[in-house]
């Protein structure tokens, strides 16, 4: 038991390591491609269709290539964008490589040249990052529940791992009433272990929990040694999708995909599909079958 556990643990770590480098590894997008920044032949549609093409997330970065003294790229308005009036940019930059972070969700960004006529004749750049997603509910521990993790901790460090938790989005904890209850607390206490200092306590499945505030959430339960023997949760809530590079919207959803298929493979836990209804009869089933016994 120790173990697999030790292996498992050694699993997570590298899977946890390798998607850390994706987490953090913004794209860079060369404005144009090869041709670069300068006025196109086909005019504005070039830049359009460039765009169309492109993947931009939050955190990625636009670098305008160009020969110097013969471009500049500003940002614009919206409004100086279409009626090319370049007489106030937002910013400007005069010397390649000019680059440029995209550092809010939802927002459009326009660029053009503010040299003669240049964006009358095309060189004019729209672009779009996508927003922050719809709000999402997390069964925690999938089809687990919320239980002593038969593997202990690492069973619920696996759920989070690699899930996006934004502010509007729900944790919801399954479990008997009666035989677990969900105790919001405090870091010291969660690593601790001291469970009779608590923030909230609830005692009513399913408990949902908003996540209204950004920053660390941490959860236990003050069942006698639950927290000792594993059932103890922290997760990250982020702003927006700052952070959602890492994954899309989609495989936040899905329940396969939050840690490596090796991992997967050594934990039975963490590789079913879950369905929150199923889930929870599953859970009932376990604790049904444990009694019998
Ligand atoms: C910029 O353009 C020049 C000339 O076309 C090219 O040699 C260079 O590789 C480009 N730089 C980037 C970062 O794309
Ligand atoms: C860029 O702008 C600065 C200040 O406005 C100016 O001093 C510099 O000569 C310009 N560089 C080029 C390549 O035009
Ligand atoms: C261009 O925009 C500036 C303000 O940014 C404004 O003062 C000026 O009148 C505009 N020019 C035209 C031709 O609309
Ligand atoms: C712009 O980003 C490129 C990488 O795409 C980097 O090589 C270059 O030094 C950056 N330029 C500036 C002015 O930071
Ligand atoms: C988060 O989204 C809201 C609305 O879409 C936006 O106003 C705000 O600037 C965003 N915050 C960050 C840090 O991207
Ligand atoms: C989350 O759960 C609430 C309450 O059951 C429900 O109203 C809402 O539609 C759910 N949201 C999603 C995205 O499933
Ligand atoms: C919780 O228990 C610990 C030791 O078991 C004790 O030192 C601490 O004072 C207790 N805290 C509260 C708030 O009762
Ligand atoms: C737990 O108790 C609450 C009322 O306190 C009830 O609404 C809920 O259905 C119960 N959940 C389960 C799983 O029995
Ligand atoms: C955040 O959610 C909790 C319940 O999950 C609630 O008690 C609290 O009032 C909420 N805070 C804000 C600022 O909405
Ligand atoms: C939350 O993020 C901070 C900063 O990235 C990190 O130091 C901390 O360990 C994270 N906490 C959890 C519970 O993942």
């Amino acid at each position: 038991m120790v173990f697999i556990n030790t292996v498992k643990f050694v699993i997570l770590s590298l899977a946890l390591c390798a998607s850390l480098q994706n987490i953090n590894a913004e794209e860079v997008h060369v404005v144009g491609g090869d041709f670069g920044w300068a006025i196109p032949l086909g005019g504005p549609i070039f830049y359009d269709d460039w765009a169309s093409l492109q993947d931009f997330e939050v955190g990625d970065i636009l670098t305008f290539n160009f020969t110097n003294g013969e471009q500049d790229v500003a940002r614009v308005t919206k409004e100086a964008y279409l009626s090319c009036n370049t007489t106030n940019p937002i910013s400007l930059k005069n010397t390649s490589l000019a680059n440029f972070t995209l550092d809010v969700a939802g927002a459009d960004y326009y660029f053009t040249s503010t040299l003669d006529n240049h964006c009358f004749k095309g060189q004019k750049l729209a672009i779009h990052v996508p927003g922050p997603r719809e709000p999402l509910n997390y069964t925690v521990g999938d089809k687990l529940g919320w239980v002593v993790p038969p593997g202990g901790e690492s069973e619920y460090e696996a759920w989070a791992y690699n899930k996006l938790f934004l502010i509007g989005d729900t944790l919801v904890f399954y479990y008997i009433n009666g035989t677990q209850d969900v105790a919001v607390v405090t870091k010291e206490v969660y690593e601790k272990c001291e469970t009779n200092n608590t923030v909230a306590v609830y005692k009513s499945s399913p408990t949902r929990i908003i996540l209204n505030t950004t920053g660390e959430y941490f959860f236990t339960s003050t069942y006698t040694d639950h927290c000792a023997l594993g059932q103890k949760l922290a997760i990250n809530v982020t702003v927006n999708s700052s952070t959602g590079t890492a994954l899309s919207p989609a495989e936040a959803l899905s329940p396969t995909t939050n840690i490596g298929p090796s991992a997967s493979a050594l934990s039975p836990f963490s590789s079913a599909p879950s369905m929150v209804p199923f889930g929870y009869m599953v859970t009932i089933v376990s604790f049904g079958f444990a009694f019998i016994i």
